[in-house]
């Protein structure tokens, strides 16, 4: 048996109020439609479309969120959930089976969905629907069951009878159907009074063959959609509490889960300590014994076993084994530490490598150079690396000791075990184990 997943993603989503489409508001650092298939994968289906409009899908957004090997089928125009899965029909022509999902349900759990594709197969049915149990059903589709407790149809809210209306068994928007069946009945279905044409339409023509089926779950978070942009933050806040208790039950220190932000797709090792305040974003791996935080954000980096980074920002970088980064350092744009190397406060480092063992402890600017092993940068030091026009580098050989407020003037290359006195302007290369001082920078050791 094969089965092939479908998420419908190309409504406009009118109550986010926004020009980006609702399918790519992020949760957790992840676009929703990236939720859906990371879903489908944990199910174990292999084989994903996503049926978007015609305006996004070739954008860079749309594509960053979805896995290697997930593809794309165009709505035309949005008439509606049963139209937009018509979309998908040729991609899934050799699927036995059907998982269809909507872009704004993710709380749904991938186990969950195993589960209903293994009951839709085995119960040989032709629909199956995930449904919810939930507080408030306000706004969603209501699953009316028959008397053996089978889906005998699905109502949206406005068109259920006063009795479903006080259900609250809503359908999640999740279903399997049978791939020879689906599409005939799709062509059947006719439009609603809002002129749409509803995908839940269908569970009455499977019932009507006795061969509807419901999985129900009775996490009432499963019934969780994002509409809007209070349902968008309340999912946020429930997805971070999730993936936060996955990491505490793998060995990671989480001290106040309420104030730590780590997005999806993060890896962190056993033993690290995440503080209050730290933000650590999606794509990011971080080693095991490692000190974050608090008051901390790390995004698109690595971050080597038994770092310390206090009251840092981190982007895009690569932290070093035992290195530390101290208060309100700023890496960025590629920046290298490596290992037991230590940036300190206010330090700022762009696109550069700072050799083990070596030092800028404090109000720093190091950009675009390579510092080498051993070297001490005193306070207030800065590349100067811009002339107005074009990046120039800067090369800092090992065991060299910048004095305080030494302005390097790139390019330029400091000797192996140079030295700099305080508030000297270096203008062109130190030779190595030469000490230089003044403005412009001239040597002054004894010959
Ligand atoms: C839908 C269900 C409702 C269910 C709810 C759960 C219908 C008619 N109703 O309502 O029973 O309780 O989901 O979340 O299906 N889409 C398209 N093309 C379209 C219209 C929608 O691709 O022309 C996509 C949307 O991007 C979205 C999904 O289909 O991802 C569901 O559409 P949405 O408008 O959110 O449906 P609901 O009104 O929430
Ligand atoms: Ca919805």
């Amino acid at each position: 048996m094969t089965t092939a997943g479908i998420i419908l993603a190309a409504g406009k989503g009118t109550r986010m109020k926004s020009n980006l489409p609702k399918m790519l508001h992020k949760v957790a650092g992840v676009a929703l439609v990236g939720h859906v298939v990371r879903i489908m994968r944990i199910a174990g289906i292999e084989d994903i479309n996503v049926v978007v409009s015609s305006d996004i899908a070739d954008s860079a957004e749309l594509h960053e969120p979805l896995l290697p090997g997930v593809r794309i089928s165009v709505q035309a125009e949005q008439l509606g959930t049963a139209d937009a899965l018509q979309a998908a029909r040729s991609a899934v022509a050799s699927a036995d089976t059907i998982v269809v999902a909507p872009a704004d349900m993710i709380l749904v759990a991938g186990e969950l969905v195993r589960q209903m594709i293994d009951q839709h197969i085995s119960s040989d049915s032709l629909a199956t629907v995930l449904g919810a149990r939930v507080d408030d059903p306000a706004g969603m589709g209501r699953i009316q069951l028959d008397d053996s407790g089978r889906p005998s149809a699905i109502l949206e809210e406005h068109e259920a009878g006063e009795q479903l209306l006080h259900s609250k068994l809503i359908n999640t928007a999740w279903y399997c159907f049978d791939n020879r069946w689906i599409w005939d009945e799709l062509d059947k279905v006719n439009a609603a009074d809002t002129g749409e044409f509803y995908l839940p339409r269908v569970i009455a023509a499977a019932a009507s063959e006795d061969r509807s089926g419901v999985v129900v779950s009775n996490d009432p978070d499963t019934g969780l959609g994002v509409n809007d942009r209070v349902q968008l933050s309340r999912v946020e806040s429930i997805m971070r509490k999730r993936t936060n208790e996955a990491h505490m039950a793998s060995g990671v220190t989480i001290s106040d889960p309420a104030a730590t932000y780590i997005d999806i797709d993060v890896e962190i090792g056993a033993d690290t300590t995440v503080g209050p305040g730290s933000h650590i974003g999606t794509q990011s791996i971080i080693g095991s014994g490692v000190v974050i935080g608090p008051n901390t954000q790390i995004t698109g980096s690595r971050v080597g076993d038994n770092a310390i980074i206090d009251g840092a920002r981190v982007f895009d970088s690569i932290v070093g084994e035992g290195a530390s980064v101290g208060s309100n350092a700023l890496l960025r744009h590629g920046a290298e530490l490596k290992p037991r190397s230590k940036i300190g406060n206010l330090a700022e480092i762009k696109n550069s490598v700072i050799g083990s063992g070596s030092s800028v402890s404090h109000f720093s600017y190091v950009g675009d150079t390579v510092v080498g092993e051993n070297v001490n940068i005193g306070a207030g030091t800065i590349t100067c690396n811009y002339d107005g026009k074009d990046k120039h580098r800067t090369v800092i050989k090992d065991d060299v000791l910048i004095g305080s407020s030494t302005m390097l003037i790139a390019p330029v290359t400091i000797g192996k075990a140079a030295r700099t006195g305080a508030g000297s302007v270096v203008r062109s290369d130190v030779m190595a184990g030469d000490t230089v001082a003044g403005v412009p920078a001239k040597s002054i050791k004894s010959k």
